[in-house]
């Protein structure tokens, strides 16, 4: 399968040429598809930080960076960025590619038109650099930007301090990362619902910035802490909320369940819904029902969900009985026991 976005970059795949950077694409046939399709002598690498699609770039002849932020030990005649969520988002991309940049070098961007990519003329702007578009077919649009990056600063991660029921955190984040600077109302509530786990192998699936491992560990210094996320800006952001806290725990970047250990005691997420801009239940789906096998008898597992996500069939169908443990503010907290 290809993404729009992937097939809008093949339409404009002349544009492509010499060693080629592809940045950020989804987890789709891309890199299959585009190879076979490049003149020699071009060379193509990818810069990711999303372990799914790093996974899907593991081909021979492709370099790819799989990274929070990446460091490149080349120089790249042209980029494609696939346009993030956010505009300080973009602008991180761009400046964390700057040094493996020429001044020849041609940057390209793809973007989804529900996805943010029709105000890049202007914030490109704001940047001091001019986008112009290119092509517009497959509900996506192709530019291309032209000036300098060498202003642009550096990305770095940021900390904020968040007080939960007494606890006080220090969360780091960047943009990229879940609800960057702030806390999830879902993921609030959540915290709320938590006093059953107090030892033992516990799991946030999904840890984003880690706040909710965060928090446990600190409220139970007891509990073997294992934090895992797709992305590895999540799992660096975690890696930093942990040490931010003199907390101690394993930091796992993986799509899905980590492989190991082979079983954990209790589990604890705030499950995604998204896969880029759309809707998309398939991973929570996968992470219910693969729960049951890698939880201890008598572990539980509890999220939280949007109450229009109907989560509490799925649950039922893989466990059994269900508890709601609260519902408030659109959210509702699931907890299961696996029997
Ligand atoms: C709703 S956010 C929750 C983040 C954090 N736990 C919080 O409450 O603030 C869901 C997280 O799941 C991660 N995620 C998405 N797809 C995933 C997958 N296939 N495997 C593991 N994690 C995934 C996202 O990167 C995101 O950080």
């Amino acid at each position: 399968m290809l993404a729009n976005t992937s097939q809008m970059l093949l339409r404009n795949i002349s544009d492509l040429t010499g060693n080629i950077l592809i940045v950020e694409p989804p987890a789709d046939e891309l890199a299959r598809s585009l190879l076979p399709e490049l003149p020699a002598p071009t060379k193509l690498s990818c810069y990711t930080s999303n372990a799914a699609t790093a996974q899907s770039w593991q081909i021979p002849d492709i370099t790819c960076y799989f990274s929070a932020l990446p460091e490149f030990q080349q120089q790249f005649d042209t980029v494609v960025i696939y346009y993030p969520k956010s505009k300080e988002q973009l602008s991180l991309t761009l400046a964390a590619i700057a040094p493996a940049l020429t001044d020849s070098s041609q940057i390209f961007l793809v973007g989804d038109n529900k996805g943010g990519i029709k105000s890049l003329s202007s914030h490109a702007e704001k940047l001091g650099l001019q986008a112009h578009k290119l092509d517009n077919a497959k509900h996506c649009l192709w530019y291309c930007l032209n000036g300098s990056l060498a202003a642009l600063t550096k990305p770095r991660f940021s900390q904020q301090q968040f007080t939960i029921n007494h606890t006080t955190l220090n969360v780091c984040s960047i943009a990229g990362v879940f609800n960057h600077g702030k806390l999830d109302t879902g993921t609030a509530l959540l915290l709320n619902h938590l006093q059953h786990i107090t030892k033992g192998s516990v799991l946030d699936f999904g840890c984003g910035s880690g706040v909710i491992g965060a928090f446990l560990k600190k409220n139970n210094s007891a509990i073997n802490l294992y934090c895992s996320d797709v992305s590895a800006l999540a799992t660096e952001a975690t890696k930093q909320t942990l040490q931010a806290n003199n907390l101690q725990g394993t930091v796992i970047t993986a799509d899905g369940l980590p492989a190991k250990p082979a079983c954990f005691d209790h589990i604890v997420s705030n499950p995604p819904f998204h896969t880029g801009i759309k809707t998309d239940y398939s991973i929570s789906e996968t992470f219910i029902s693969q729960s049951k096998d890698r939880l201890n008898p008598g572990g539980s597992l509890t999220l939280v969900a949007n109450t229009h996500l109907a989560y509490q069939t799925l649950l039922e169908q893989t466990f059994g009985k269900v508890t709601v443990l609260a519902k408030a503010n659109g959210f509702v907290i699931y907890q299961t026991i696996k029997r």
